[in-house]
């Protein structure tokens, strides 16, 4: 990844650590304690609504759009979407700090099909990205939007 090691930003260098993480991160013994399996999604949550905010500020038009910008943090979104998925492991349930609801793990099914829309509504928004019409980047970033907000119903405590 010469381009992103070029750059400088601290949220790129912090892609770099999470992708170096990703294999290992699969394997069941990652986390050491359940607090630790907390830490890891809250932070992959937050990469991808940074970068997520960034994109979607420009699709919307609320800054101005600048095509190379939005293919950056497509490419972040695109690796940091999927690991906080990795990280609801048994026992991390009821760790301290954690917002998720005890539903992700008593409907295991349903949240998978709710990461999974994330996950296709993503790939729509990188179809969007390559195309460079900012009103198609637009409509798809509302449905990952949309994705995002079904699932904090139905597996995140409120008001956070
Ligand atoms: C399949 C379910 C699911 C999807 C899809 C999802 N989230 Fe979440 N999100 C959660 C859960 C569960 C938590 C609580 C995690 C915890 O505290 O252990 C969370 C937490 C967060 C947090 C708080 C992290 C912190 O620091 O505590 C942010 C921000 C967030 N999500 C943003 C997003 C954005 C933006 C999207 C869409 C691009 C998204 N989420 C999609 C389930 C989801």
């Amino acid at each position: 990844m010469p381009s992103i090691l070029a750059q400088s930003r601290p949220a790129l260098l912090a892609l770099l650590c999470f992708g170096s993480a990703l294999s290992s991160a699969q394997a069941p013994s990652a986390f050491k304690r359940p607090s630790d399996a907390v830490e890891y999604r809250q932070a992959g949550f937050e990469l991808m609504a940074t970068h997520f905010k960034r994109l979607n500020d420009m699709a919307q038009g609320k800054v101005p759009y600048d095509a190379k910008a939005v293919e950056e943090n497509m490419a972040v979104i695109a690796v940091v979407s999927k690991l906080p998925f990795t990280a609801f492991v048994p026992g991390s349930d009821k760790a301290k700090g954690t917002e998720a609801l005890p539903e992700v793990w008593s409907q295991p099914a349903k949240f998978q099909e709710a990461a999974d829309k994330l996950q296709a509504e993503v790939g729509k928004l990188q179809a969007a990205v390559k195309s460079g019409k900012q009103e198609d980047v637009k409509i798809a970033a509302g449905a990952v939007g949309q994705s995002c907000k079904a699932c904090h119903d139905n597996f995140k405590q409120k008001g956070h």
